[in-house]
């Protein structure tokens, strides 16, 4: 029985470990929870905030960061940031892809995607909205998943917003950078209480703060605040790792409308069939 119990535990244990990534440490990030737009069964991307958020990756992010699954002609789709299809060229156009072809590089063409960037040792954003999950526990399951999702752009812009002092109780050689959404870095031990558990959410990140506040300037006039500027590359992030969330939420509904149909249908079907064989019993 005990040994059972510890391998149950154990194969947990390992679970948690793999599926988890940056919660594995155990202690809970701090999540801000966001309306975005995209939220619920109805909800849809706002082009204006995807075309903010493209301008906030481009000038910040991709730096360190490449989206080497996204196709760079996506950008002129509906659905997503919609631009222009000269603008979404010409957009390409700025990045430099190696042709085995050619054997040399070339302007990136809206066939190809967007590049990988290796050198920083930062992720890939492809698919992180996906990855990171904001909302755990009691949030995070049925309904309000539904309606609220799993919270990757929550965690981004939490992320993006929860650069912190490193706490009083770090030694005065902790290293770098500290961050409150950020469960996966290491965690000064003098913060840790008698449990192991830590005194103040978040940990040490790898990654200096990038954004600011007036790191780029929108062309729709919209004030770049660090908040704004979050939760626009939050949205397009989001749109990068599930362009096609809407079509995916309306074949849903369409299939939950189309089963409701049906199911009364039936129902009058099946009330009517009987129906003689009921009377009879009646009288
Ligand atoms: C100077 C390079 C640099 C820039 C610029 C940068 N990052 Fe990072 N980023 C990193 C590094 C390095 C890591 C890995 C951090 C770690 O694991 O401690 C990282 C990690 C991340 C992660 C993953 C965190 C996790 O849970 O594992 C996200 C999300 C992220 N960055 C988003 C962004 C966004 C959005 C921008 C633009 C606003 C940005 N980064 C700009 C270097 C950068």
């Amino acid at each position: 029985m005990t040994m059972l119990r510890k391998t149950g535990i154990a194969a947990l244990a390992a679970l948690s470990l793999s599926t988890g990534g940056a919660f594995a440490a155990g202690a809970e990030g701090h999540i801000e929870d966001i309306a975005f737009s995209f939220e619920g069964p109805f909800g849809t991307f706002d082009e204006v905030q995807l075309q903010r958020g493209l301008k906030v990756y481009t000038q910040v992010c991709s730096a360190c960061h490449g989206m080497q699954y996204v196709p760079l002609r996506t950008l002129a789709d509906e659905g997503g940031p919609n631009l222009p299809a000269d603008q979404m060229r010409a957009y390409a156009e700025q990045f430099e892809v190696f042709d085995p072809e050619l054997d040399d590089y070339r302007p990136a063409k809206p066939t190809d995607h967007f590049p990988k960037v290796t050198s920083a040792g930062a992720p890939d954003l492809s698919l992180m909205a996906k990855k990171r999950a904001g909302f755990h526990g009691p949030y995070g399951t049925g309904i309000s998943q539904f309606v609220n999702g799993m919270g990757g752009p929550e965690y981004i812009y939490s992320l993006m917003t929860g650069y912190h002092e490193v706490p009083e109780c770090a030694p005065e050689d902790f290293p770098g950078t500290y961050n409150v959404a950020f469960t996966a870095g290491g965690y000064p031990e003098e913060c840790k209480d008698e449990h192991g558990g830590h005194t103040v959410p978040g940990s040490w990140i790898a990654m200096g703060q990038p954004l600011w506040g007036d790191d780029v300037e929108f062309d729709d006039g919209t004030a770049a605040t660090l908040e704004q500027e979050a939760e626009d590359v939050a949205a397009f992030l989001m749109w990068a790792a599930e362009p096609k969330m809407m079509a995916r939420q309306n074949a849903g509904l369409t299939g939950v409308i189309f089963l409701t149909v049906l199911s009364v249908l039936l129902y009058l079907t099946n009330k009517r069939i009987w129906a003689p064989i009921k009377h009879r019993k009646d009288s």
